[in-house]
């Protein structure tokens, strides 16, 4: 082989190398993007459309309470103790029910449940969801 036939062979690998190294990162990289937002975005909606049917008449619709006049459903959106509850307990009473507040998702999968929880707690601070985790209940 003459030199430059062997230069042009090394160039050429370097250049396929390279390009498939790039390649490679780039998909890796879309890859993990669109996991953590496609997951996020459509369990956010799914509580979404489950909030707006079953929790606004008592709650609100920015979770504020106190919808209705005869039934004191408290605030949920962080300005009062909900935060206080850890996640398990919340997910029980939306399927057991409450005092005055029905078991609205008795017949929801845990995924269902999780998402209407998940939506209602992007409305507190993060130091509200990051002071909830290992609160035991008042
Ligand atoms: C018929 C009215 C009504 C509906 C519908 C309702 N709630 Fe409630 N909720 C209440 C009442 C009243 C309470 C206070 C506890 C009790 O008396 O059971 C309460 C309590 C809560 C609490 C605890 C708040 C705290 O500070 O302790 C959370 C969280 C909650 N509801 C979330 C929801 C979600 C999420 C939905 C919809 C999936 C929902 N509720 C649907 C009436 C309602």
């Amino acid at each position: 082989m003459k030199d430059y036939q062997r230069n042009l062979l090394g160039f050429t690998l370097l250049l396929v190398l390279s390009g498939g190294a790039l390649l490679y990162s780039n998909r890796s990289q879309a890859k993990r993007t669109v996991k953590i937002d496609t997951s996020q975005n459509v369990q956010l909606a799914l509580g979404e459309t489950i909030y707006k049917s079953n929790c606004i008449a008592c709650h609100g619709e920015d979770g504020s309470g106190y919808a209705q006049p005869d039934i004191p459903a408290p605030a949920i959106n962080g300005t009062e103790h909900a935060w206080h509850h850890p996640d398990e307990q919340i997910l029980a009473l939306l399927q057991q029910g409450g005092n005055l507040m029905p078991a609205v998702g008795a017949n929801w999968s845990n995924e269902e449940r999780e998402a209407v929880w998940a939506y209602v707690k992007q409305w507190w601070s993060p130091q509200q969801r990051k002071a909830q985790s290992g609160t035991i209940g008042e």
